[in-house]
């Protein structure tokens, strides 16, 4: 069976390698790196997983590499992993934001076949939306291998070049936020015509959870399914020409273009 190794232990790699194990993943080919010693035995702990306090020695058992650990230290982290790389030559998983192929690569070995993961924050429920993006090296096999691996936390698409990578940063990445944003202000509006708080938010978060399953599960069109409750004259049409009237299309493009720009920004920052 393929030996993953996760450099680093925390929030991304437990929601990964623990879909993975629930999956019915042998825990035994699983491998995780973490310079803390009490992370790894609560880790070894709950999945019966392999630990490392060297990187390196992870590394050099394994068939595919998952990276992650923090941007900001990535490079500090995988410079030292060079010669380890190259040697054993294992798929390269990346799961940071911002951090582009092109860094990784340079930062070593541009032989390794490379795939850079934006997951989403859903991913630590098993319900992430990320999107994928390849280098050369990366062959059919390492794309099947990788979506194999990667939905054991969610939903994956692969897409083109680093460009759609930030829309899908802005997208999805940056997604689960909106939809939070929206869920508050329907809260406190719901208090404000008379519910009580919990009563808003139950009825709230139903809504989000049911329109979203309901539009991923009907063979129709988001936009067909708001036409389809939005009776003339009713309570529906009323909100809905209110958001529009306000400009709701407007201000979603706008929001997401500024996601976009700034994922663009720290994609630079993150890789000097
Ligand atoms: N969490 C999310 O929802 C989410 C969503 C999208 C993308 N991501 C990406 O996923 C990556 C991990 O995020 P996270 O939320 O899982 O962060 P996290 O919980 O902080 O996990 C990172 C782990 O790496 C460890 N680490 C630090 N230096 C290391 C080293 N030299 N060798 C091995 N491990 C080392 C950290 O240990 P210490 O804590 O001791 O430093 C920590 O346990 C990030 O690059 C982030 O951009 C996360």
């Amino acid at each position: 069976m393929t030996k993953i190794a996760f450099i680093g232990g925390g929030n991304m790699a437990s929601a990964i390698l623990g879909g993975l194990i629930e999956n019915g993943y042998d825990s035994k080919n699983i491998l995780v790196s973490d310079p803390s010693a009490e992370k790894l035995a609560e880790l070894k702990n709950q999945f019966s997983v392999q630990t490392f306090t060297d990187n390196n020695e992870a590394v050099a058992q394994a068939d595919v590499v998952i990276l992650a650990v923090k941007p900001q230290v990535m490079q500090r982290v995988i410079s030292p992993l060079t010669e380890a790389l190259t040697t054993k030559q294992p798929l390269v998983i990346s799961v940071a934001a911002g951090i582009s192929l092109e860094s990784l690569a340079d930062w070593t070995d541009s032989s390794l076949a490379i795939v850079r993961c934006m997951p989403n924050t859903p991913a630590l429920v098993q319900q992430g939306a990320s999107g994928l993006l390849a280098n050369a090296q990366v062959s059919e096999a390492h794309k099947q291998l990788t979506d194999d691996i990667l939905k054991a936390v969610g939903l994956n698409v692969w897409v083109e070049n680093e460009s759609q990578l930030d829309a899908v940063t802005a997208l999805s990445g940056s997604g689960p936020a909106y939809f939070f944003l929206f869920i508050e202000s329907m809260i406190a509006a719901g208090e404000k015509l008379g519910l009580a708080s919990e009563t808003a938010k139950t009825l709230a978060l139903q809504t989000a959870l049911g329109a979203a399953t309901m539009a991923s599960k009907s063979e129709h069109e988001p936009a067909q399914l708001r036409k389809n409750v939005t009776s003339p004259n009713g309570t529906t049409e009323q909100a809905i020409l209110t958001f529009q009237k306000m400009g709701i299309e407007d201000m979603v493009e706008q929001a997401m273009k500024a996601a976009f720009d700034r994922s663009i920004e720290l994609s630079k920052e993150l890789g000097k």
